[in-house]
């Protein structure tokens, strides 16, 4: 089922470089309003919780210390078909794999800095956005 929001983070490679401007440009370019938003800087308890579900993952350990390095900027954004139209605007997990004119192909610089995070579903939308805005 389409929903009309979705959740993100611009991550900390990203904040560090002075992109969220550029980044939320093109995520307002695309249509999406912002709802909530907020610069945070996680502990590595948090950024765990909130990855909790690639626990298992051998690159989880990275992740969670990569996540709590440096400020991220979190936001719920809303848009007709928000999660599917989100993922096709940031790109591929992979930027090597992204493609032309995607968020993740203009900033991203690896699998791990990879920009911004997107939700994967309208459940994990809620949930997420909840984690940060509750
Ligand atoms: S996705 O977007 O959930 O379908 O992608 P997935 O491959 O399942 O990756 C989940 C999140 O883990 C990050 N990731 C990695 N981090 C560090 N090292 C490696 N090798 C790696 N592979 C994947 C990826 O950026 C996803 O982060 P989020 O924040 O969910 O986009």
């Amino acid at each position: 089922m389409a929903t009309n929001r979705t959740f993100t983070m611009i991550k900390p490679d990203a904040v560090q470089e002075n992109h969220i401007g550029g980044i939320l440009s093109m995520i307002e370019e695309a249509g999406f309003r912002i709802v909530e938003m907020k610069k945070v800087l996680l502990t590595p308890e948090r950024a765990g919780q909130f990855y909790e579900v690639h626990k298992e993952r051998p690159f989880y350990q990275d992740l969670v210390k990569y996540m709590s390095s440096g400020p991220i900027v979190a936001a719920i954004l809303e848009k007709d078909n928000a999660v599917a139209d989100f993922r096709t605007l940031i790109g591929a997990t992979n930027p090597a794999q992204a493609a032309e004119g995607t968020i993740r192909k203009k900033y991203a610089k690896s699998i791990e800095a990879n920009a911004v995070h997107g939700s994967d579903s309208n459940e994990n939308a809620q949930l997420e956005g909840e984690f940060y805005f509750a």
